[in-house]
Formats: structure tokens, sequence, C-alpha cells
């Protein structure tokens, strides 16, 4: 490859040699055309070269360009080469920043990159919905011009990140709980990262709510107890007192033992979260049992009818299914007054479900009570629950049995009417060699 200076030397020589032949054969003036003829044809091709480079430089395709051949290869063929490098580069960089781009969206936190201003550099989707933010709209504005919230902006201000801080109420429908923490990176740059805590902010809420009720359903009988003994103590009591005074204390030791038994119950139905067993069920064989208790508890007070209209059974747990079922039947033997009536069906409905129903001519629900009967210790009538014995526990009880064998609770009650539980079992539970 010869060097610039070389060629620059033979072209030179060249245009030499033109010009004495010219002048040899024809005169001065033609050695000097000569000359000058020699002198401008690199020069000419040297400008097309520029031209194209140029075109291929606007056009952004220089890696593209037909290569020129000698000393003009000898440039742009690096060039080429360097041109093309640098776009891999860039290319691979890009590729990576989408990917980095593509993580954070798929992140379930919210995520906001600050800059050493706290102008917002970029944010995530999650974060866009969590706090009304639209990305393209809000580019590089101030965050506390955004979120408003004055611990928000206590909180940035601060500049103390150690904690992180709960944000609530927020969202477009102000029910979402945001736990969020600024971490520092890069020069004075910070990272917020937002998580949705509403979840775990009810669960918290719901067990300090169940612990609070819990405490006062034991506090009640324990007081009435100590009542009574204190009395027992300091008053000189004839026999027959006494009897009284210690059924009095046994019904509220039953109260207690009921609580707790039902606590248990639905303590190992929570841990249980599989689905229930695939034993198969005699309804009849459990309609049985379930109407001597029933006439137990009603002591003649009230009519049954019982009827199994099917004699298919029901694949799950049995015990579970006789305490679902009993729950039922005692709610309708204690809701409903002296006299009334109580209608106990198992059934295979038209579509092919197995239905067990339970149907009492008892005061009613009101129908805005309906949705919440099978919160733990929510209930319609606080004292009857009580004065019969009632824990508030036992819709919650059913509700979790009947999940646990994909069943459906459905409550169907006109006030002063009656009201009417029903236990909907799918098909795949109905043992169908016995229907
Ligand atoms: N058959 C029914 N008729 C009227 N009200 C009922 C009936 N069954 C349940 N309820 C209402 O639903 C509430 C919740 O029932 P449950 O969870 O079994 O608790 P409880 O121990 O109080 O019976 C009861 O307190 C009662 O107010
Ligand atoms: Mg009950």
């Amino acid at each position: 490859m010869l060097s610039v200076y070389i060629r620059f030397l033979l072209i030179t020589c060249l245009a030499f040699i033109a010009g004495y032949i010219s002048l040899s054969h024809w005169g001065a003036i033609q050695a000097i055309i000569s000359a000058i003829a020699v002198l401008t044809i690199p020069l000419i091709y040297s400008y097309i070269n520029l031209a194209r480079l140029r075109k291929s430089v606007m056009t952004d395709s220089v890696e593209n360009m037909v290569l020129p051949s000698g000393y003009w290869e000898e440039v742009f063929f690096p060039l080429q080469k360097l041109v093309r490098n640098l776009k891999l580069q860039i290319r691979t960089v890009q590729q990576q920043h989408i990917r980095f781009i593509e993580a954070f969206q798929a992140s379930p936190n919210g995520i906001l990159m600050l800059d050493d201003q706290d102008h917002i550099e970029w944010c995530n989707a999650i974060s866009e919905r969590f706090f009304g933010l639209n990305f393209k709209r809000d580019a590089m504005q101030r965050v506390n011009f955004l979120i408003r919230r004055p611990e928000f902006i206590a909180y940035l201000n601060q500049r103390h990140f150690d904690e992180p801080l709960l944000l609530e109420r927020m969202g477009t429908d102000s029910n979402l709980s945001l736990m969020l923490q600024a971490f520092p990176f890069g020069n004075k740059r910070h990272l917020l990262l937002v998580q949705d805590v509403t979840d775990l902010q009810k669960a918290d809420a719901m067990r300090r709510d169940f612990v609070a009720n819990v405490s006062h359903e034991m506090r009640t009988p324990i007081t009435v107890l100590m009542g009574f003994l204190e009395t027992m103590q300091s008053l000189d009591l004839d026999k027959t007192q006494q009897n009284q005074y210690f059924e009095m204390m046994m019904a509220q030791a039953h109260r207690m033992k009921s609580l707790v038994e039902d606590l248990l119950t639905l303590a190992n139905l929570e841990v249980n979260t599989s689905p229930a067993s695939l034993q198969p069920i005699q309804i009849p064989t459990l309609m049985a049992l379930l109407k001597n208790d029933a006439q137990a508890l009603s002591q003649g007070r009230h009519t049954f009818q019982f009827e199994a209209l099917s004699s298919s059974s029901v694949m799950g747990e049995e015990r579970e299914i006789l305490s679902a079922f009993g729950n039922l039947v005692s709610n309708a033997i204690r809701y409903t007054p002296d006299e009334g009536s109580v209608t106990v069906k198992w059934g295979i409905n038209p579509e092919g479900y197995g239905e067990f129903s339970v149907a009492d001519t008892g005061p009613g629900i009101d129908s805005e009570h309906l949705p919440r009967l099978t919160e733990r210790f929510y209930r319609v009538d606080r004292s009857r629950s009580r004065d019969t014995g009632g824990t508030g526990l036992g819709l919650a009880i059913v509700k979790h049995i009947a999940n646990r064998h994909q069943a459906q609770l459905i409550i169907e009650s006109i006030a002063g009417k009656g009201s009417t539980f029903t236990l909907r079992f799918p098909k795949e539970r109905i043992n169908p060699l016995e229907n």
C-alpha cells in the first residue's frame, strides 16, 4: 500500500512527464495544459468520492456505501467498519436498555427514578397507576409537584430514607395502601420503590378486629362467671340457690367451650387450604343424625320436616359436612320462634347439582345483612344469638367448609317470612353411582 506522499510524488512526476512530452512535441502552452490535466484527474475523483461520502452520511448509510478503488477504498473501508461497529454497540446497548425497562415494567411494584433535583427521570406503568401519573406528560417534572400528599413531601424533604413510608387511601378510588421507600443511587439520584400493601393492611386490620372480638367474647362469660363466684363466696346460700348458681355458671362455661371449639374448628379449616377429600357421604344417614340433634335442641317447640329426595351421596369430608349441615339446622331452630317449622331437604336440582337446604319460618334477615352474614362474629340479632348459645362463628365455619368442597352457600331470606340456607355442591362431588 502506497503512502499518500509517494502517491502525491508519483502524480507530480506523471504531470512533469506529460508536460515534458507535450513540450518536446507541441510547445509550452500544451505542456502546461497536459500537466494540469494530469493533476486535475485525481482531484476530480476525490471530489466525486467526497460527494458520495457526504450523501451517505446524510442518509445514514455509510456502512452500505459501494467502496471506491484505490486510496479512497483505504479510507472508506475502515470508516465503514467503524460505523458498523458503533451501530452494533448502540443496538446492543439499546436492547439491554429495553430489557431493563421490560424487567422494571414486569415488577409488581411501582418504580420511579428521580434525578438529583427529584425530577422524574423514569417511572413504570404500576407507579403511573398508583399515583395517577403519565410518564410521557410528567417526565422531568418534580415528583413533589405531582404526588401532593403532605406526608410524602415531608418524607422527601427530610432526606432520611432508612424507614419506609405508608401512604393510605391512594389510587383513583382512594382504596390503596402503598408502602414507599427511597433508595439513593448514582450521583445524588433516588429510586422510589412502591409496594401495594392494601391486602396486607386489610389482613392486619382483620387480625386486630378478630383478636378484639375474641377477647370481648371471652371476657363477657368470664366476668359473669366471676360475678357468680364472688356472690357464692360472700353470701351464705342454701342448696337450691347454690344449684341455681352452679347451673348459671355451667351455662357460661359452656359458652366459653363452644367459643373455643368453634375457634379451633375455624383455625383448622383456615390452615387446610387443600380441597376436601372424596369420601362418599350418605346424606340420608346424616339426616337421621341431624334430626335427632334438632329434636333435642328444639325440645318440641318446632315442627320438622326432613326430606331426602335423592339417595345420591356427596363426596367429601364427613365430619365437616355434618358440622356445616348441623350449623344451618341449629341456626334455623335457634332463630325461629316457638311453633315455627323447619324444613330440611336434600336433592339433586335439574342442572345436576346436589342441594342441601334448610328453610325456616323464622324472622328472616334484612337484605343489607346478607352479604356480611358469613363474617366472623357478625350477628344480626346479637342478644338472641348469645341467649341461644351462638358464638357468631357458625356461618363463617359453614362458608369455609363449603369452599373446601367447592360448594356455594346461598342465603335467601325475606324479613318477617323466614330464611332458606342452601349448600349447592358441584356435579363432581355428587356420587353418580348412587344417583
Ligand atoms: N335461620 C336464621 N334466621 C335468622 N337469622 C339467622 C339465621 N341463621 C343465621 N342468622 C343470623 O346470622 C348470624 C350469624 O350466624 P352464625 O354465624 O351461625 O352465628 P350465631 O352463632 O350467632 O348463630 C346470626 O347471629 C343471626 O343473626
Ligand atoms: Mg350459628
